[in-house]
């Protein structure tokens, strides 16, 4: 991306591939104090909280790695008032020395990245290349804003008649409440903070409650780059207790939330239905049924190989995963029989084995989910593969890599949220059909292409409403400032995370004409 007009590197994380990086890595998550992790509510003046709640390994339930505190209704009341009261300080502060302790954080989360990959795979059953991914992201989106910060919030003149001046002024909202999910405990946690910080808001952070231990890691750093203690509150707890509380508070002038539509919807309506305060705005970032489209004219290995990458990377616990693959019928028997093969070659088990391209899903709930699914698929479906589970994956929550055949799109109207692929033939004369039928899903998250007809491209770029669109390559995976990210319809508001109109969202616009 881009800095002040230069090109400016996204993080280069670390390189797996190189021995003397590992021994390092391997080191650091030795001494990373697995067992010993914690997260209670970071509130001022808050009193301590209730009982301490384990966190197990996903990949291996009988691990412990550490425990957690929720916040209660008076520690969510105190960390409200905390942050209107801190509010207005901070928005004075200005949007370069914002910006400057968010790149503090960044360069200090930077140099602590096998710390915070050993909590993502301890914690959130992340593999060591997801771990390596989600801590650059995370520094990324740090820097990012703080760029955005520097270069939105300078007062822009305008144009004007003689004798009048204009100026616009961008500002914080006020509270900023930002609600995240599990699948990226550190990545999309401290973008939204980042971006609601870079703003000039204040800001009550919930994470998603299977994540908490990594959360409290990363607000202790932002603490420690400079941030002050009332303008960055952590209050972990259930979405319908502490998600909701602040979500119907009017004191809170905006929220930032990633995670499911269902939930999205829930939040509109609390906001909607508050009879005081502002009109509160809500950047929603939720849902996919993604799917990729082959043509005949596509490399069947190529496809295979982004299919499964698309499909399978994270567990398949990507809003942005492939979750349908649609092959025209002439090449769809080579590409099903190659994706059979090469999910008999993948190895489902502990994400901290380098080895290892599946680990577990993130807790009971979502295997129990996706076994629903797995059984109602087996019997309306033709099964394409099942990739075994070792017995050493007894004792965590894996749901096997599957993938079945399909005669319809319109079996798929929900997300399931896992390692599940599901293949869809079409014909020739069946192109736009196809695309009105994802476009159909009502989702509009992530859209993948393989053809080598420029023609067929431009004709379902131009049709499709997604958000991403990427073309023989895989879908996953966006880059900050180079991929700004999010979709469309019930994937969510807009704008796009890492792209350079999301920060203006989090801000008000104050318009000044002065008679000179
Ligand atoms: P979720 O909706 O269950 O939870 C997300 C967050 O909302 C959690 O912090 C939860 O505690 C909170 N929450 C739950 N109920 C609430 C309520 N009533 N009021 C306020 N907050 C509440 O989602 P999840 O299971 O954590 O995450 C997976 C989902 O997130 C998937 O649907 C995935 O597609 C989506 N996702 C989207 C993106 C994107 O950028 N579009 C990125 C990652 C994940
Ligand atoms: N931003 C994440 C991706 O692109 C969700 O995979």
């Amino acid at each position: 991306y881009r800095s002040q007009g230069q090109p400016r590197d996204n993080s280069m994380g670390i390189n797996l591939a190189n021995d003397n990086a590992l021994r390092d890595l391997a080191a650091a998550m030795n001494t990373a104090g697995i067992g010993q992790w914690t997260a209670a509510p970071l509130v001022p003046g808050a009193q301590p909280a209730g009982e301490a709640i384990a966190v197990t390994n996903p990949a291996d339930r009988r691990e412990v790695v550490g425990h957690w505190q929720a916040a209660d209704a008076t520690t969510v009341e105190r960390a409200l008032a905390n942050a209107v009261a801190a509010h207005a300080g901070w928005d004075a502060t200005p949007a370069g020395a914002r910006a400057a302790l968010l790149e503090h954080a960044a360069d200090l989360l930077e140099a602590r990245m096998p710390q915070f990959m050993a909590m993502c795979v301890k914690e959130a059953g992340k593999t060591l290349a997801d771990g390596v991914a989600e801590v650059r992201e995370a520094v990324d989106f740090l820097r990012y804003y703080a760029l955005q910060a520097r270069e939105h919030f300078a007062p822009i003149t305008l144009p004007g008649p003689t004798g009048e001046s204009n100026q616009l002024q961008l500002a914080g909202r006020g509270v900023f409440a930002c609600i995240s999910p599990w699948n990226f405990p550190l990545a999309i946690f401290l973008g939204q903070i980042a971006a609601a910080l870079a703003a000039g808001n204040t800001v009550i952070a919930k994470p998603a409650e299977q994540t908490n231990l990594i959360g409290f890691a990363a607000v202790q750093l932002l603490h420690e780059a400079g941030i002050p203690q009332d303008v960055l509150q952590f209050v972990p707890g259930d979405g319908a207790t502490v998600g909701a509380a602040l979500t119907r508070d009017a004191r809170v002038a905006g929220v930032c939330f990633t995670g499911s539509t269902e939930t999205a919807r829930l939040i509109n309506r609390a906001l909607a239905s508050r009879e005081a305060g502002p009109i509160a705005t809500l950047i929603a970032e939720t849902g996919g049924q993604n799917a990729m489209i082959a043509d005949s004219s596509s490399l069947p290995e190529q496809v295979v190989k982004d299919a499964m990458g698309s499909a399978f990377t994270s567990a398949g616990q990507r809003c942005s995963a492939a979750r349908i693959l649609l092959v025209q019928d002439d090449i769809a028997d080579k590409v099903i029989t190659m994706l059979a093969g090469a999910m008999a070659e993948l190895k489902v088990g502990d994400p901290a084995l380098l080895s290892t391209d599946v680990g577990p899903v993130i807790d009971a709930d979502a295997c129990q989910v996706l076994t629903a699914h797995a059984q109602r698929m087996d019997g309306e479906a033709r099964l394409i593969a099942r990739t075994p589970l070792p017995p050493e994956t007894e004792h965590g929550t894996f749901f096997p890599p599957t993938a079945w055949e399909l005669p319809s799109i319109d079996l798929l109207r929900e997300e399931k949220f896992g390692p599940a692929l599901h293949v869809v033939r079409w014909k020739a004369d069946e192109l736009d059909a196809v695309v009105d039928a994802i476009n159909a899903t009502g989702y509009g998250l992530t859209l993948g292409i393989h053809s080598r007809i420029d023609a067929t491209i431009d004709r379902i770029v131009a049709r499709a409403k997604v958000g991403n669109i990427y073309v023989n390559r895989n879908q996953i995976g966006a880059v900050v400032g180079v991929q700004p990210f999010g979709g469309q319809g019930l994937s969510g508001t807009g704008p796009k995370a890492g792209g350079p109109h999301y920060l203006p969202r989090f801000a008000t616009e104050k318009t000044v004409t002065i008679n000179t």
